[in-house]
């Protein structure tokens, strides 16, 4: 299972400074704003790795998105025989019928009846890993989110996927009671508040113009800010050197909230995505993107 490092004093900072800058930005949060404030002044002095960052950035774009090495190893895993059942994943319904990859991710999530279950991309490919390739359940989701010396088989599977719907429309269907479902209880806990520091994601999502730092913090319930999140992702992080799926954004802002960890293709983390996705329906879909 992915965990973030030990945090170091710096990083340790900068989410001070982060939780002390949302206080002046988001009206009636609970933080303790003036013991986070000094914190957030020497965060903001340290302009070094900021540029050093730009030019990291710069580079890569140079050289085009590497998120493209991801996409070319996902698509050799989905044709290669795998698992137990030495199959591959060619068979994979993703929704458009058997082997279909073009425009699906643009339709996710949505019901399916061999299932009977709402699914997002990441549940779906378990569900054929499983079914076609013979893997055990706890195998199959073993490893959602890579790092430079682990690299995850499934966002590699994700950036291909994600990639042959590039230019696609998004359209997320709420046809099916369950979806509807989906999509309500996904509603409510973007809503939820709680933690230590009493936050939802709306603390930081719900309202036009909030910035940490210098991220822009997208208003996820307006159509057109939560369009151009969602159709960005996966992401390229130059900073981190890593490819960054949608799974991993969720997982890493339940960190920032401060929530227990966000189950991998849990019940929850698809009607969460469901909210998202519909949210951002008609937005054109632009990813693997790359991102500072
Ligand atoms: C404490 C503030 C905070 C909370 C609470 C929070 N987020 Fe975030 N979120 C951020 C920050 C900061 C970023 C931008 C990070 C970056 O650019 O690296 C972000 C980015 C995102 C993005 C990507 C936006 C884009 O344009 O690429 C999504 C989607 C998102 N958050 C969803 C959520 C969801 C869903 C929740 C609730 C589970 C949540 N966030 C809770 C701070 C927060």
């Amino acid at each position: 299972m992915y965990r973030t490092k030990t945090p170091t004093s710096a990083k340790w900072l900068t989410a001070a400074a982060t939780f002390g800058l949302i206080a002046v930005g988001v009206a009636g949060a609970q933080v303790p704003a003036a013991k986070a404030a000094p914190a957030a002044v020497a965060a903001a002095k340290s302009s070094d790795p900021t540029v050093r960052e730009i030019e990291k950035y710069r580079e890569a774009l140079a050289d085009g998105n590497p998120a493209d090495l991801w996409e070319a190893r996902g698509e050799d895993l989905w044709k290669r025989k795998r698992g137990p059942k030495n199959a591959s994943l060619e068979k994979c319904d993703l929704g458009l019928g058997e082997g279909v990859v073009k425009g699906a991710y643009a339709k996710l999530p949505r019901y399916f009846e061999d299932t009977d279950r709402v699914q997002d991309l990441e549940s779906r490919l378990v569900t054929c890993m499983v079914m076609l390739q013979g893997f055990s359940y706890d195998q199959a989701k073993r490893a959602p989110f890579g790092s430079p010396e682990n690299k995850s088989d499934m966002e590699a599977l994700v950036a291909y996927v994600t990639a042959n719907s590039r230019g696609s429309r998004m359209s997320v269907s709420l046809s099916h009671p369950k979806e509807k479902e989906a999509y309500a209880i996904g509603k409510k806990m973007f809503f939820h508040r709680g933690g230590p520091h009493d936050f939802s994601c709306a603390t930081c999502h719900a309202q036009d113009n909030i910035r940490i730092r210098l991220q822009d913090l997208p208003n996820l319930t307006k159509q057109e800010p939560a369009q151009r999140a969602y159709t960005s992702w996966p992401a390229y992080r130059v900073s981190q050197g890593e490819l960054r799926s949608f799974q991993w954004r969720l997982f890493d802002c339940f960190r920032q909230q401060r929530f227990p960890e966000l189950d991998f293709t849990s019940e929850g983390s698809v009607a969460l995505t469901t909210f998202l996705a519909r949210n951002a329906n008609g937005g054109i879909f632009n990813a693997p993107a790359i991102k500072r």
